[in-house]
């Protein structure tokens, strides 16, 4: 408590000194219903909550999973976005009846979609929280029909979606295998990342859970990088490291290998790949802004290399004088990749207490490959997973702090001006309904224009950017 306070003061008055080159008022705003920034909205008296967006290969059909159904739009046109079909799948009354029973709320019990996916160039794949009892289902996709599994029965979705439809989770595929991070059980306090689906000599794999692999975590979103061969996952969680704050939450970025296979005694069908590292949206002497709200990548200029990846982050902060506000970091997988190859913590089993490691490095964690290394090598990448150093923002500063917003997405795409140069440009959604449009210049982030998305403000729970449209 006396470091919180000794902090918030430091912070107080740094802020007053720091100077402000970015330009963060909108310079033109469309309000809704003005011409020069038409919008399409699509809307359904029998359709609501919906979550999971994900966008066809040719940008022109966007699938919606929702409640107690998957919509798929044609969003080819540029004035309409039009319903092709709707999949219903919902809980039967008994399924509801027996979710009431249980005590949960009639409005909570029905199909949350919460995983949508392609799977491969013929199915797509679904999970939904099913009255507090998730399940899984192939799609076809050409006649967009919920296909029943070979074995007759529901496919069991725990592990791969959560329970509670107010629980974040994460999941992406990579070549027909799901990857994801969730909470695995009712009650919700047994997080897990994990693989299902496993091809060919791959065995599903999940963490170890007896070493507080993870603290209580919010799964933000998850990230394929082909070139590293590994998945990345953003999330945030309960920083243990940090003993001297109650509860002082951290964000984090974790790995594993896709070409993980386990252990062969120790570490069995339990990831040899794992690790995880701080994320820190900080710049010197200031509190950090250390709660994750979402990401995304942008992928490096043509022909920079993959190290230049950047993901841009939108984060809050736990603490009040900070609070209302948001700021943007934008990391570098290069930066990534050498926390992740740096030295790890150590932490003692008896006191749950991280420190420095002090003995021998016996094994690179998170280097893929392990599965064959020795018993005493992975019982060391097994009990080494969390980075000593952290990954800091590039530049070690934001890219950007809203003093008055409180940012809930972003999305990035990088585009070329009429001068011939590449400009970074964000799309940052705010709680009030408005769209952000900020472009990123050397001297600061400046919002080119907002657009009112929303007439009355309401959570959104998602945004992609069509890069066809
Ligand atoms: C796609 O996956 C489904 C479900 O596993 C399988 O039945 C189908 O044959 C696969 N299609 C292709 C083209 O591999
Ligand atoms: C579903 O939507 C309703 C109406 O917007 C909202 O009140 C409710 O909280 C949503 N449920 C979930 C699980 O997000
Ligand atoms: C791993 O070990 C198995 C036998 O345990 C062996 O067949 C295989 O070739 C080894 N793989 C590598 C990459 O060394």
């Amino acid at each position: 408590m006396e470091h919180q306070g000794l902090l918030s003061i430091i912070v107080v008055i740094l802020g007053v000194m720091a100077t402000c080159v970015a330009r963060l008022t909108p310079r033109v705003s469309f309000p809704m219903g003005t011409p020069g920034r038409s919008l399409s909205h699509f809307d359904s008296s029998d359709v609501g909550n919906t979550t999971t967006l994900l966008l066809s290969d040719d940008g022109d059909t966007l699938f919606v999973g929702a409640r107690d159904a998957v919509l798929s739009l044609d969003v080819s046109q540029e004035d309409a976005i039009v319903m092709r079909s709707k999949l219903d799948w919902s809980p039967s009354e008994k399924d509801l009846d027996e979710c009431s029973m249980k005590g949960k709320k009639k409005t909570d019990c029905p199909n949350f979609i919460r995983v949508l996916q392609f799977l491969n160039s013929t199915h797509m794949y679904a999970c939904g929280t099913f009255a507090f009892s998730p399940r899984c289902t192939y799609i076809n996709s050409e006649m967009f029909s919920l296909v029943m599994s070979p074995s007759g029965k529901p496919e069991e979705g725990r592990g791969r979606c959560p329970y509670d439809p107010y629980q974040r989770n994460s999941a992406i595929t990579v070549d027909g295998e799901l990857y994801t991070g969730t909470v695995a059980d009712y009650m919700g306090n047994r997080p897990v990342i994990s693989r299902h689906l496993s091809e060919g000599s791959h065995v599903d794999l999940k963490l170890d859970d007896t070493l507080g692999w993870l603290e209580d975590p919010t799964f933000i979103s998850s990230n394929f990088v082909p070139s590293e061969e590994k998945i990345y996952f953003f999330f945030s969680e309960v920083g243990r490291e940090y003993d001297f704050i109650d509860k002082f939450t951290v964000s984090r970025i974790a790995q594993v290998c896709t070409s993980d296979i386990g252990g062969h005694r120790t570490l069995q069908r339990r990831w040899t790949t794992f690790a995880k590292a701080q994320l820190l949206c900080q710049s010197d002497h200031e509190l950090p802004y250390n709660v994750i709200q979402d990401i995304v990548t942008l992928p490096p200029p043509e022909g920079a290399p993959v190290d230049d990846t950047l993901f841009f982050g939108i984060f809050s902060s736990q603490w009040s004088v900070n609070s209302g506000q948001s700021a943007v970091c934008a990391f570098r997988l290069g930066d990534i990749k050498a926390v992740f190859a740096g030295n790890y913590k150590v932490l003692n089993r008896d006191t749950l207490r991280w420190s420095m490691r002090v003995q021998e490095k016996v094994a690179n964690p998170g280097e893929c490959g392990l599965h064959n290394a020795s018993d005493n090598t992975l019982r060391f990448v097994k009990e080494n997973f969390l980075a000593d150093d952290s990954v800091h923002p590039v530049g070690r500063s934001l890219t950007m702090v809203s003093p008055d917003q409180h940012y809930s997405h972003v999305v990035t795409q990088r585009v070329q001006a009429a001068n011939g140069k590449d400009y970074t440009v964000l799309f940052l959604l705010t709680e009030s309904g408005y769209l952000h449009k900020a472009v990123l210049l050397e001297k600061g982030a400046h919002i080119i224009e907002e657009i009112q998305v929303f007439e009355r403000p309401q959570p959104v729970k998602n945004l992609l950017l069509s890069h066809d449209h």
